[in-house]
C-alpha cells in the first residue's frame, strides 16, 4: 500500500536556509531515509544526506525528525503520527554544511582529548583477565555507534555553544568512565588521574543527570545511569578521600 505523505525538509547552508514542503510518495514498511532518498531522486535532486549502512550500525544518517534527535534509517514512518507533517532537520548541536549534513568535527576533537587505554605492564594482549561483570561492562559501553545524538540532545551544548570548549559531552565522557572503571587500565601508574581529568578537563560538572542523551541512544545504552553517575560517584570519592586530601595538601606546601 502506498499513500501520499507531507514533509518539510531544512533546506540550506551556513549562510541560513529554510524549511521546504514536499509531497512524497510512502510505501509499506519505509522508513524516514527511504523517503529522503525518494525526494533525491525526484523532485530535490540536490538534497544533501548523509549516510551509509541504513541498518542503524554506521552512524551516519543522524538527523531530527519532528524535533526528535533520530536514525533516519531507524526510523519506520510507520512510528510516526498518521497524516501528519513529517518535519526533518540538521542536528541543532553542530554547524551546518548544508541541508541535513552537520560537521561533526566536534566530537573527534572530544575524542582526541581522551587518553586512550593504558596496558598493564607485564602483560601482553591474550593474558588480561577480567571479571566477566567488567567484560559486560565495557561491551555495553562499546555498542556506541558514534551517531552523536546523545551529544546533539544535551542541554550543556545544545543552545550553549560557549560551553563547548569545556564540556566532553555524554559519548565521550562515557568513555572516561569506561577507562576508568576498566580493572586493568594502568593509566593512574603513570600519573594519569582520569577521575581529576573528568572534573577539570572534561566538565563533569556541566552533567546534571538529566538522562536526556539515554533516552535518545539508538544502541540503548544507559550512558547516565551506568557511566555519568557512577563517574560522578567516582570523581566525588576521590575528591574527599583523606589520602588524596593529604597528598595535595602536601603538593601545595612544597610548591
Ligand atoms: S544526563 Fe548529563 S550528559 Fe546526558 S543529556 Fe543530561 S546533562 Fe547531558
Ligand atoms: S552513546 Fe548512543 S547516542 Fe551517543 S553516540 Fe553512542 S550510540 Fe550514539
Ligand atoms: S545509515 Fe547507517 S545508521 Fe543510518
Amino acid at each position: 500500500m502506498s499513500y501520499d505523505a507531507h514533509f518539510r525538509v531544512w533546506r540550506g547552508d551556513a549562510a541560513g536556509g529554510e524549511l521546504a514542503d514536499y509531497t512524497v510518495a510512502v510505501h509499506d514498511g519505509e522508513v524516514v531515509l527511504d523517503v529522503i532518498h525518494r525526494l533525491q531522486a525526484t523532485e530535490a535532486t540536490d538534497l544533501a544526506v548523509r549516510w551509509n549502512c541504513k541498518a542503524g550500525k554506521c552512524g551516519s544518517c543522524s538527523a531530527e525528525i519532528n524535533g526528535r534527535p533520530r536514525l533516519m534509517c531507524m526510523t519506520r514512518m510507520s512510528s510516526l503520527p498518521s497524516g501528519e507533517t513529517v518535519t526533518v532537520t540538521p542536528m541543532r548541536a553542530f554547524p551546518v554544511v548544508r541541508d541535513l549534513v552537520t560537521d561533526v568535527s566536534f566530537n573527534y576533537a572530544k575524542a582526541r582529548e581522551v587518553p586512550a587505554f593504558v596496558p598493564p605492564p607485564g602483560l601482553a594482549p591474550g593474558e588480561y583477565r577480567m571479571k566477566q561483570e567488567d567484560v559486560g561492562r565495557s561491551q555495553e559501553f562499546r555498542k556506541c555507534i558514534e551517531c552523536f545524538l546523545c551529544q546533539d540532545t544535551c542541554h550543556v551544548v545544545r543552545d550553549h555553544e560557549e560551553n563547548k570548549a569545556a564540556f566532553a559531552g555524554p559519548r565521550f565522557l562515557m568513555r572516561v568512565a569506561e577507562l576508568d572503571m576498566h580493572p586493568l587500565d594502568a593509566a593512574a601508574e603513570t600519573g594519569l588521574d582520569r577521575k581529576r581529568a573528568a572534573q577539570e578537563e572534561h566538565g563533569l560538572g556541566y552533567c546534571n543527570i538529566t538522562k536526556c542523551c539515554t533516552e535518545v541512544c539508538p544502541e540503548h545504552i544507559k550512558i547516565t545511569d551506568n557511566a555519568l553517575i557512577p563517574l560522578k560517584e567516582r570523581a566525588v570519592d576521590r575528591k574527599y578521600d583523606p589520602l588524596v586530601w593529604l597528598g595535595n595538601k602536601i603538593r601545595r606546601r612544597g610548591a
